[in-house]
């Protein structure tokens, strides 16, 4: 099953330990909220996992596989990990349908771009921008979307990775900041439906009420350390962890 376990995990910026001896589960089929103050080290986190940043210290265990000492990134898709950025990354200069397709080609990601695509690709592709409100869109330039459609444009993209199989685990990068109402519901209830059909969503976000509605179990970082774990309401009510956050 796509579970993680996260063994003293240590990575450095410069000598300075921006994780520190991190040790976590994160359950398959649940969602696990990861909150902490500005700079706690929840980015480094995902951005570990998903191979971008290279380990320092500890492993990490994904679904079946021996422990890691390395994620490498090219390796990620195959491990079932996909993910969404707190700073979108889009191909600017394509289109909103194209910045999906790319992503759902069994080849690798130049492949893709000449690739001529399937029907089921289409139809994933299809699914995922129905899904987020973003069909309407599908033929305009990726750098002509407001803030909120990219966001939710990367949203689309890890959904659409979910429905092909590839993916069991989802990482998500503040899929909420700087989002209205309305996407924030759709993207909260895309969310839920992907932890009701099995999938493991891990979910950074700052919204206490967010963290309470969706969380199944929280997890708060502080200066890259597990400050406390648990249930939201048991969690958000301690002293140490409202602490944590005055500093900011
Ligand atoms: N690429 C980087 N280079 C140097 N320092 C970094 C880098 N990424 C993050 N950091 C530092 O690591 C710490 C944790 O950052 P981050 O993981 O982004 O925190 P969070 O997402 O919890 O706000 C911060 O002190 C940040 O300045
Ligand atoms: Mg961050």
């Amino acid at each position: 099953m796509h579970k993680l376990e996260i063994r003293e995990l240590t990575k450095r910026f410069a000598g300075v330990a921006a994780i520190d001896g991190l040790s976590i589960a994160i359950e398959a089929g649940r969602i696990t909220s990861v909150i902490g103050p500005n700079g706690s080290g929840k980015s480094t986190l995902v951005n570990v996992l998903s191979g971008l940043l290279s380990i320092d210290g500890g492993a990490v265990t994904i679904g079946a596989n021996p422990p890691l000492k390395k994620i490498k990134p090219c390796k990620v898709p195959s491990y079932g990990i996909t993910r969404t950025f707190q700073e979108v990354r889009l191909f600017e200069q394509m289109t909103v349908l194209d910045n999906i397709l790319v992503v759902l080609t069994e080849r690798n990601l130049w492949g893709a771009f000449f690739e001529r695509h399937k029907a089921h690709h289409m139809k994933q592709a299809g699914e995922a921008l129905n899904r987020t409100g973003l069909w309407g869109r599908r033929d305009d330039l990726a750098v002509n979307l407001s803030y909120g459609q990219r966001k939710l444009l990367e949203v689309a993209r890890a959904l659409a990775m979910c429905a092909t199989g590839q993916a069991g685990i989802i990482l998500f990068d503040e899929p909420f900041a700087g989002l209205f109402p309305q996407m924030v519901k759709t993207v909260s209830a895309i969310i839920k439906e992907l932890r009701d059909s099995g999938f493991t969503v891990v979910l950074i976000e700052h919204n206490m009420d967010l963290i309470r509605e969706l969380s199944d179990h929280v997890i708060v970082m502080d200066s890259g350390r597990l400050l406390a774990e648990g249930g939201a309401q048991e969690v958000l009510k301690r002293r140490d962890v409202a602490d944590a956050y005055l500093g900011e």
